[in-house]
């Protein structure tokens, strides 16, 4: 009963900001309420190797090659508990993962955690490991895990029902050379959770305005990745940032997650994009850190410009790439 997955991180284009885990009957289902769309990151990668055996009398949890407790330990057991019940299998299971980005690096590990962790217990416990039941588990871990268990361009659909919850793909991953240029401005870690945060959303004024936006937004998005259009793609994921940014600013307690350098960044991107310089655009999501969109052919061009700005600490570049999937090599 031992498997292996590997998933890749994601870039969310429009965001999951806000979850129904308040409702009575929907505690733990991540179930968001709005459509969400995002592209696989080709290289912010997690591998997950489990094994459930009667051998171990207790659940380990290795990340990175050492062995976690408390909260972290406690997130990875309680996904193991819930797909255990769900197998009707009791053995305690050894988990080990690795990721080969840095934590940190502006790019949250728990959406491919999340996938990887998901795929590797459907198939060790041999559960169903088809795309949409696999999203469904992976969204138990982190809403936006649904995400990178679908390849390339990805829309996770929202639902109140726990069985129509999770994302398919809308494009593979050559269909669009896109770039993220991950723009790390500071290498903090975020003091609210996400898990914390969705729950806030709802407090903000302007929650509900943003839903009756997203509706059409989403919409444009997904059209503008099929036609490959860059510039209204990025026109409206510079809006959606905004918006979701607004909604966590103004919730109570408020959330500020952005830096005197984010919007540096931002003023400075606006700038080269208005005097004809690089064609970019940015998102933002829960951190300091900007994505930074472009078409292949504007990267290096982008990076030249990046190089000028004393505040940069550092960039990450990805592609798009596939989904999860199941490989032989073991971590242990
Ligand atoms: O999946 P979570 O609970 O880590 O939430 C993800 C939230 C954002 O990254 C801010 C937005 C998104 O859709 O990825």
């Amino acid at each position: 009963m031992k498997a292996t997955a590997i998933a890749h991180a994601n870039i969310a284009f429009v965001k999951y900001w806000g979850n129904r885990n308040d409702e009575a009957g929907k505690e733990g289902l991540n179930l968001p309420y709005n459509d969400s769309i995002s592209m696989n990151l080709d290289n912010a990668i997690t591998k997950t190797t489990v094994e459930f055996s009667p051998d171990y009398k207790e659940d380990v949890v290795i990340i990175n090659g050492k062995v976690v407790e408390g909260r972290k330990k406690e997130r990875v057991v309680n996904f193991l508990n819930f797909v255990r019940e769900l197998a009707s299998v009791e053995h305690k299971c050894k988990v080990a993962s690795e990721n080969n980005f840095p934590m940190g690096c502006g790019i949250a590990s728990s959406a491919s955690a999340g996938a990887a962790l998901a795929l590797a217990c459907c198939k060790a416990l041999g559960l169903p490991t088809e795309e949409s039941f696999v999203s469904r588990m992976a969204r138990r871990f982190s809403g936006s895990a649904s995400r990178s268990v679908p390849p390339g361009f990805v829309r996770w659909k929202a639902s109140e029902n726990d069985e129509e919850c999770f994302a398919t793909s809308i494009a593979s991953p050559h269909h669009w050379k896109l770039c993220d240029v991950v723009a790390m401005v500071s290498e903090e870690h975020k003091k609210v959770t996400s898990a914390q945060g969705h729950l806030l959303a709802k407090t903000s004024p302007f929650f509900k305005a943003r839903l009756e936006e997203v509706k059409e937004r989403v919409e444009k998005v997904h059209q503008a990745i099929l036609d490959k259009d860059i510039a209204t793609l990025g026109e409206e994921i510079e809006r959606e940032a905004i918006s979701m940014h607004v909604v966590m600013m103004t919730s109570s307690p408020p959330l500020f997650y952005w830096s005197p350098e984010t919007i540096a960044l931002i003023k400075a991107l606006h700038e080269w994009r208005e005097s004809g310089e690089v064609q970019a655009y940015f998102t933002i999501d829960a951190g300091p850190n900007v994505h930074l969109i472009c078409e292949e052919r504007e990267k290096d061009k982008l990076l030249e410009l990046l190089q000028g700005l004393p505040f940069l600490k550092r960039t990450f570049i990805n592609f798009p790439s596939e989904g999860a999937k199941l490989v032989k090599e073991h971590l242990f």
